[in-house]
């Protein structure tokens, strides 16, 4: 079969895609104890460089925001060492590849930095424990200040700023999946009534803060971000969130972003308030570069482009069970099934 998925794509001004098949930011949990990229992450990066852009698992921009264990920071002099020796390795082989900048907020837990709690929108709680690490019960958040807000867009400006510092070509920030900025946008996890709840405005400020103050330090060229408007974990949905997103969406695509990638584990997923499918909503709200992802194999990916769904194709657990991933697409050769049990090893 002949896919589309081989064009390549102008992301920006100056990076050009060698493909349209991104890899999927993928946790892994395998940076040392002071949450330092290693070489084997370096490895296991090369090995996946020949994919259009690759999306680093979900780096944490301060202690605070850590929700899982030996997950890699970019908020210490040897984690920007750490990455540079990732990115090299990547540019070696030809390779682009972005930092997904992360905050968990609620999702956090304090046993990971020492500190007596986590912040978030609301004091609203979590059901459940931290996964991998099941004695460890999410624990009540402490509703962020005004001031704590303002130090975190800081920070998620001086993150990125190390970013690039570490030979990243770009950033994503992780505004989906449930954890900080995506809990400002929806009503379930945003209870408040000041500057930052209560209406669509006032809930994409925080998102919208962050996005304006990493554009201003990087350039908006090298800033992406990735959304969950259809809410799905760690959160429950509510139909207000539409008009939240249908605002945010809006102010988006006032702003050249290097694209918007949806945050989604199975993208047949429809949800009733947002019409549809979270990427079908995001496209007919939002007319910039789009990511999108989800379950999909070449075959369904490349129809998905083609029908103008979205631009660019997002490739997670195949290509952590495939590090030759385009290399079988391209040969047709057959793809190893993921199973969980992968994630114990980095190949
Ligand atoms: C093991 C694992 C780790 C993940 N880690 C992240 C992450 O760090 N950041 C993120 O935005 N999404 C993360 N995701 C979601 C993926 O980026 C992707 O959206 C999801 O796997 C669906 O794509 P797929 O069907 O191609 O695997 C993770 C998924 C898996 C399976």
């Amino acid at each position: 079969m002949t896919y589309n998925l081989f064009d390549s794509f102008p992301l920006n001004k100056t990076v050009e895609l060698q493909n349209r098949i991104v890899m999927a930011p993928l946790t892994r949990c395998m940076a040392d104890d002071d949450l330092v990229p290693t070489q084997a992450m370096a490895d296991y990066y090369a090995r996946r460089a020949d994919t259009g852009l690759i999306i680093s698992e979900a780096t944490i921009i301060r202690p605070d925001g850590q929700g899982y264990p030996n997950t890699p920071g970019l908020f210490t002099a040897k984690q920007v060492e750490g990455w540079k020796l990732v990115t090299n390795a990547v540019h070696d082989k030809g390779g682009k590849i972005f930092a997904q900048l992360w905050h968990t907020g609620r999702v956090a837990h304090p046993h990971f930095f020492g500190g007596d709690y986590v912040l978030a929108p609301s004091a609203q709680k979590v059901e459940g424990s931290v996964p991998r690490m099941r004695e460890l019960e999410y624990t009540i958040p402490k509703a962020a200040t005004a001031e704590e807000i303002k130090q975190l867009v800081e920070d998620y400006g001086q993150a990125a700023e190390n970013a690039i510092a570490a030979g990243f070509d770009g950033i994503e920030i992780h505004g989906a999946n449930g954890y900080l900025i995506d809990q400002f946008l929806h009503h379930d996890s945003n209870k408040r009534n000041d500057e930052f709840g209560g209406s669509p405005e006032n809930m994409a400020r925080f998102p919208l803060q962050v996005v304006n103050e990493i554009s201003a330090r990087i350039g908006n060229d090298r800033t992406a971000l990735r959304i969950s408007p259809g809410a799905y974990f760690n959160m429950a949905g509510d139909k207000r969130d539409r008009e939240v997103f249908d605002y945010f969406l809006a102010q988006l695509t006032q702003k050249d972003l290097a694209y918007l990638h949806i945050g989604i584990f199975d993208d047949s997923l429809e949800f009733d308030y947002l019409d549809g499918t979270a990427t079908d909503y995001v496209r007919a709200n939002y007319n910039k570069t789009l990511i999108g992802v989800g379950g999909y194999t070449a075959q369904t990916g490349s129809k998905a482009i083609k029908a103008n769904r979205f631009d660019l194709l997002a490739i997670g657990r195949p290509l952590i069970a495939n590090p030759d991933y385009i290399e079988r697409i391209k040969t047709g050769e057959e793809l190893v099934q993921y199973s969980d049990d992968m994630l114990a090893t980095l190949v």
